[in-house]
């Protein structure tokens, strides 16, 4: 696994000993000077790097801010998010026949995905920036958080989105939280484009995963499992599913990873394999990895019920990838019916997710059954947005409401019938 660059070469660009690195050329950055998203001198994407790495006991306090030993500042607008429930699955961890199967909920954060993570800590960032504008494409989540966390933090809030194609909690709140909402004719992809371009010409600060800083929040996701499992069994978990859209969770849970390493917390051999699941309809990150490619190929057309990954141009691919080959992980496709039914498995134990976090659950199951995850493994299958968030797919997927006259007898010859 590559080790970060540690103390001994902190930069003169470094800023409360964090700066921004070039995955590719190496390049580094002053992080709080002016907005910057992708390397000037080679285009590579960036990620923040520290003076020193994080170990378990450097952890204090709650939330994402626990985890300020990792992050660029001690606190931000904080609403406030993670401690999300590691959940047991007793029926679904017999069914699947692995040692141990935890869900990790996101959708429990206060807008209701892991997004949460990430804006806590962008929303910061722009302030220390001192921007004006936030904004963000999004399959509805992200217009979701950044929404209220922009809000809160008293800043203008911009989001595009696919039109048509985001589920009606996430457009419900992306509104009521006071963002200007452009529907493009287009998909997710599309909109990304769109709001670069708007953010290279200084109109706005991108909120966006290919923000490193949003992964920095996204990172404490992987902390507080590995947290979890220390403090309960003594041990690591040995895989982590996660459905993929932009892959900016697998690159971000893969950082952390790595920065628990640095500092000799954690052994490599204790990394769990990252493994990310796809819909079938828009599967590019696995294709990449199958094929032994190092970054995606753009799907001009993309189609799943799982809105929220309905992506095909991932655009932390080049970090991601790393993450799975390195962690000995692996990626695997859904189709939409596998999506529901694990979606309906997970229902069944009283946990509520949209369509797009089944995809984790319904990637293990394929890959219990093939034989690929042992039945010896400790799992955690990450769910990334709650049940509300995509209300009509809920209604389809579950049962159907029945009518009845306004009448106690009639109610209960309806019950018997
Ligand atoms: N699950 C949910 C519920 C999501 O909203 C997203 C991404 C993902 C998984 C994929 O995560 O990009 O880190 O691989 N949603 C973005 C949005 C694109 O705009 O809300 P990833």
């Amino acid at each position: 696994m590559p080790d970060l660059d540690l103390a001994a070469t902190t930069p003169a660009c470094a800023e409360n000993g964090v700066w921004l690195a070039c995955i590719d050329c190496g390049h580094e950055l002053a992080p709080f000077d002016t907005p910057v998203y992708r390397c000037p001198e080679c285009e590579g994407l960036l990620e923040a790097r520290y003076e020193s790495y994080p170990t378990f006991e450097g952890f204090a306090g709650r939330g994402v801010w626990r985890y300020a030993a990792a992050l660029p500042f001690e606190q931000g607008v904080s609403l406030p998010e993670g401690d999300t429930p590691l959940h047991r699955v007793p029926r679904l961890e017999s069914e699947m026949g692995v040692r141990s199967l935890r869900i990790k909920h996101e959708g429990m954060n206060p807008t209701g995905s892991f997004k949460d993570r990430g804006m806590t800590v962008g929303v910061r960032v722009a302030e220390e920036l001192g921007v004006s504008r936030l904004a963000c494409a999004s399959t509805g989540n992200t217009s979701a958080a950044l929404a209220a966390y922009g809000g809160r933090a008293g800043l203008e809030t911009l989001v595009l989105l696919p039109d048509g194609k985001v589920a009606a909690g996430k457009v419900a709140q992306a509104a009521l939280h006071g963002a200007r909402i452009l529907e493009v004719d287009g998909n997710f992809d599309s909109c990304l484009d769109i709001v670069s371009d708007l953010a290279d010409r200084g109109e706005a600060y991108l909120l966006n995963s290919l923000n490193p800083f949003r992964l920095e929040g996204q990172k404490t996701i992987g902390f507080e499992i590995l947290e979890a499992f220390r403090d309960e069994y003594d041990r690591f978990p040995d895989r982590i599913v996660l459905p993929v859209g932009n892959a900016g969770n697998t690159a971000a849970l893969y950082k952390a990873f790595r920065e628990l390493v640095a500092s000799g917390a954690l052994a490599e051999e204790e990394v769990p394999k990252l493994t990310g699941v796809q819909a079938e309809g828009a599967a590019p990150m696995v294709e990449a990895v199958e094929e032994g490619w190092d970054d995606t190929e753009r799907w001009d057309s993309v189609e799943t019920r799982a809105t929220a990954i309905r992506i095909g141009n991932p655009v932390n691919a080049p970090k991601a990838i790393p993450g799975i080959r390195e962690t000995d992980g692996t990626t695997i496709s859904v189709s939409d019916t596998e999506i529901t039914d694990a979606q309906r498995a997970l229902a069944e134990e009283g946990i509520g997710v949209e369509p797009a976090s089944a995809a984790s659950v319904a990637g293990l199951r394929k890959l219990r059954m093939s034989g690929v995850v042992g039945s010896d493994e400790d799992v955690v299958c990450l769910t990334t947005g709650h049940l509300l968030k995509d209300p009509d797919a809920a209604a389809a997927a579950g049962s159907e409401p029945e009518s009845v006259p306004n009448d106690t007898e009639a109610v209960l010859d309806h019950l018997d019938g």
